[in-house]
């Protein structure tokens, strides 16, 4: 029995030592000391059947040898927690000299998008229906079919960008060419709105730029007056600038109105009073509108007699400088990403 004993612990010793890592130290320690299986467990149990003598010394060695085994035991287990504290600490460090992540930037609206899909909104609410159409435009929707006649110096109030090798093609120099479009593809009644891109061959300022944004405005009905063209843009100028805000019709000459008028608003800035924005005037000029021509709406297929029509057209882009207090219009195309990020 002592024989055995010390055998056994001998190779207890020596297994314990060898033990790679915590959990083959626990298999280990089961083996040994294991409450049915245990190696040392079952010749303790074997105690019991040695006569008395035998069984006291033999007794006391084998508590001896279990001390020492769980001694061993412990004494590998902590090294083993330490060097796990250890690595984890190593892992887990956090460096709080390294520099901060990037921020993580995110795609945002451009101020053009975010003043078109405002009035876009507010002209469905009103039963408007939104149409866009094309950028490159013929010769004869953006100026013939609205009045203008090939030789008419209309023409040349709009520098216009022509297409090389094909002169009938145009970028379009405003919306107004999808009036006609509108009409003859959906007749009357009609409400539509239409938001885009224009272009302008223009000398490029603070004020003026190549491409920039309008909004065209038609409505085509039986007893359509005056009234009800004020009626809208009084309702564009209050969503836009505030209740309090009126708005001043002046006579202005478009070829595909009769009559035609330049709209203006109260300034918001100074509420009419006179300031740098207005040019002391007390008024915004933000649009051009009137009572679609008859000519206008036979092009579309529309019988004049019938139906009457009011139409008007907003710059979209000034309408965003106005409200952000934008001072060049050329960084709204600029791409510059310290501007755009602003919105
Ligand atoms: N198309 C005109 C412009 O670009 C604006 C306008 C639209 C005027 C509709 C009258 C009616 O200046």
């Amino acid at each position: 029995m002592e024989h055995k004993l010390e055998e056994l612990k001998k190779d207890a010793l020596q297994a314990v030592k060898a033990a790679k890592d915590k959990l083959h130290l626990e298999e280990v320690a089961n083996k040994l000391l294991g409450r049915k299986q245990g190696e040392l467990t079952i010749l303790l149990k074997g105690l019991k059947d040695l006569s008395d003598e035998m069984r006291k010394s033999a007794g006391q060695l084998a508590n001896e040898v279990k001390q020492t085994i769980e001694e061993a035991i412990n004494v590998k287990r902590n090294t083993f927690e330490a060097e796990e504290m250890k690595t984890r600490l190593v892992e887990e460090k956090i460096d709080i000299s390294v520099p901060a992540l990037p921020k993580k930037t995110r795609g945002h609206l451009h101020p053009n998008t975010i003043v078109q899909r405002d009035l876009e909104d507010l002209f469905s609410s009103m039963g408007f229906t939104v149409l866009d159409g094309p950028e490159l435009e013929s010769d004869y929707y953006n100026f013939t079919a609205l009045n203008i006649p090939e030789t008419h110096p209309a023409r040349d109030m709009q520098d216009t960008f022509y297409i090389k090798g094909h002169a009938n093609w145009v970028m379009r120099t405003h919306t107004s060419p999808m009036q006609v479009r509108a009409m003859q593809k959906y007749g009357a009644p009609l409400r539509v709105v239409v938001l885009g891109k224009c272009f302008r061959n223009e000398a490029t300022d603070v004020r003026h730029e190549h491409t920039f944004y309008q909004m065209e405005g038609l409505v085509v009905d039986e007893n359509i007056t005056f009234s009800h063209l004020k009626g809208v843009l009084e309702i564009v100028a209050k969503h836009l600038y505030g209740d309090d805000t009126q708005v001043r019709l002046r006579p202005k000459f478009y070829p595909f109105v009769e009559p035609g008028v330049n709209g203006e608003v109260t300034c918001f800035t100074c509420q009419g009073k006179g300031c740098r924005l207005c040019k002391n005037s007390g008024w915004l000029e933000i649009f051009g509108a009137g009572l679609v021509h008859p000519n206008v709406l036979k092009e579309g297929g529309i019988d004049p007699e019938k139906y009457q029509g009011f139409a008007f057209g907003f710059g979209l882009t000034r309408l965003a400088m106005l409200q952000y207090g934008i001072d060049d219009i050329r960084l709204l195309e600029s791409g510059n990403l310290s501007f755009l990020e602003q919105f």
